[in-house]
């Protein structure tokens, strides 16, 4: 019992045996928003609608050359809620946002603007940017403005067309659809087909699953126990901060199958266990709402202690599910294809307490570009982030890079130096040969690797 409940975190502990992963794109100590003039930059501050300190990248996509973020209002001053830099001119170091589409859409002081407050957003591949908007100000506030309503909106579903920024379409979550609880951070577009696109919007509060059809511009709520926390999943300690969340079903993933609907991966992030269920169920929306379906619902198997999950995407080119480990400073990945879910059958893609405190969004751009987003959430939230220090990071690689040597590549075949240094380690004799494996070879190297982690661990 002990071994198994340290089993993940040493699994994807070794940093010295696997490199870490990921570079870093971009860096921000502090957010720089491009505002139009120097003299429009000072009057928002002494406004107060620009207050720097009060900003956390959250969300992040990328489509062709631009890199968004989203900047939920958790506190006031926020200049821009959804922004983005152009990567063929970014500096690595604090490129300036831009709001998106423009600084109309964000003008909340003094009116109630397009967007409010988004979390999570997703370009599909129809050339559309789906931003799911909670509409609420100052979660993190306690005392509210005078005359001010935190809620300037109900939670909304905005999408935009990339190719000219212009506002497609909105659709606010019909109330029947929402709890007192209802919180609605994460959403994953199935667009395979783009005039028969689904949205799936998680609603961690609820919890339940919205529905939304893009042809028929409707929607439903799906319920199911697997949306609901694991009760011992709650506690947290990120960056030495002890912590207790309720969310639900937060990370979606979709993974397109041959029988033209997708498969949904789904975690809640207050949890330790992955499900998944097809869209075949969820798109139908006399199914999905019947109790019938509760079987079609799979449960796939636990991580396994400390192992809460935020955000997660499924690369559809070799199936790799990305996912963050907010609670261990990491970003770990599983094969899809691989018919066990299991803490050994985890690949680690990167660990490290100094930049990846709190893993916030994972995506695959349509070139098998890997994107995380950390930015210190639990710091900002509990305690203060330190403005002389890197917050915020945008990390990288090339999928096959990432996943290189870990339990997610297509044939597992051990790196030989690696397992020298860990036979060194163990202080071992014999050099081990190349050689690529079939699964009884993987699990040998499993075995060892997670023995070593053991052994160095307790002996570092
Ligand atoms: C939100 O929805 C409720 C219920 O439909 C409605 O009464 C309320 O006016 C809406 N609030 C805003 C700000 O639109
Ligand atoms: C800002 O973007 C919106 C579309 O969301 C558009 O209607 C509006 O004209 C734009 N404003 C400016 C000043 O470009
Ligand atoms: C979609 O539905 C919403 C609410 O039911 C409505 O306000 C909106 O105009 C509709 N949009 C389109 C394009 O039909
Ligand atoms: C990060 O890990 C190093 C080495 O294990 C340790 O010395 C340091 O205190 C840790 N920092 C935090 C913030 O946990
Ligand atoms: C729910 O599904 C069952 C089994 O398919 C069916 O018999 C029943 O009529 C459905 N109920 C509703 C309300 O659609």
């Amino acid at each position: 019992m002990l071994v198994s409940t340290v089993l993940l975190l040493l699994a994807l502990s070794t940093s010295d045996v696997f490199g870490n992963k990921l570079n870093v794109a971009y860096q921000w100590k502090t957010v720089e928003f491009e505002f139009p003039s120097y003299e429009s930059k000072l009057a928002a501050i002494s406004s107060k609608k620009f207050i720097q300190d009060n900003h956390l990248p959250l969300g992040l996509e990328v489509y062709g050359k631009r890199l968004f973020v989203t900047l939920p209002r958790w506190k006031y001053g926020t200049a821009a809620s959804l922004a983005y830099i152009d990567m063929n001119e970014a500096p690595k170091d604090s490129p300036k946002l831009k709001p998106y589409p423009n600084w109309t859409a964000h003008a909340l002081y003094g009116g109630v603007p397009e967007i409010i407050s988004p979390f999570r957003i997703r370009a599909d591949q129809c050339g559309r940017l789906w931003v799911l908007d909670t509409g609420i100000e100052g979660l993190l506030e306690t005392e509210e403005k005078v005359g001010d309503e935190k809620w300037f909106k109900n939670t909304s579903l905005l999408v935009y067309d990339l190719t000219n920024d212009a506002l497609l379409r909105t659709y606010e979550i019909p109330a029947e659809q929402k709890t007192e609880d209802s919180f609605f951070a994460n959403i994953a577009v199935e667009d395979e087909d783009c005039h028969n696109s689904y949205a799936y919007l998680a609603d961690l509060g609820g919890p339940g699953l919205v529905v939304y059809s893009w042809k028929n511009n409707k929607s439903w709520k799906v319920t199911h126990n697997f949306f609901h926390i694991n009760p011992l999943a709650g506690d947290m300690n990120v960056a030495g901060i002890p912590f207790q969340w309720t969310d639900g079903v937060f990370g979606l993933a979709l993974r397109p199958e041959k029988d033209g609907y997708s498969t949904l991966f789904f975690h809640p992030m207050t949890g330790f266990d992955e499900f998944s269920v097809s869209t075949r169920v969820l798109r139908d929306e006399s199914l999905a709402t019947n109790s019938s379906k509760y079987y079609e619902f799979k449960h796939l198997g636990s991580r396994g202690p400390k192992s809460q999950s935020g955000a997660a995407f499924v690369d559809k080119k070799t199936g790799v599910l990305f996912y963050a480990l907010v609670n261990l400073n990491a970003v770990a990945c599983w094969r899809t294809t691989n018919p066990k879910y299991t803490m050994e059958s985890q690949g680690r893609i990167y660990m490290d307490n100094e930049t990846m405190i709190f893993p916030n969004d994972v995506k695959v751009d349509n070139e098998g570009n890997l994107w995380v987003l950390s930015d210190r959430l639990p710091i900002f939230m509990y305690s203060a982030l330190d403005k002389n220090d890197y917050n915020f990071r945008i990390m990288t690689a090339k999928v096959p890079d990432a996943i290189k040597g870990t339990a997610c590549a297509a044939k597992f075949s051990p790196d030989p130096e690696i397992m020298n240094k860990i036979t060194n380690k163990l202080g071992g004799g014999d050099k081990i040969k190349s050689r690529t494996s079939g699964s009884a070879s993987a699990f040998t190297f499993n075995v060892i690797v997670l023995t070593a982690g053991l052994i160095l661990s307790l002996t570092r």
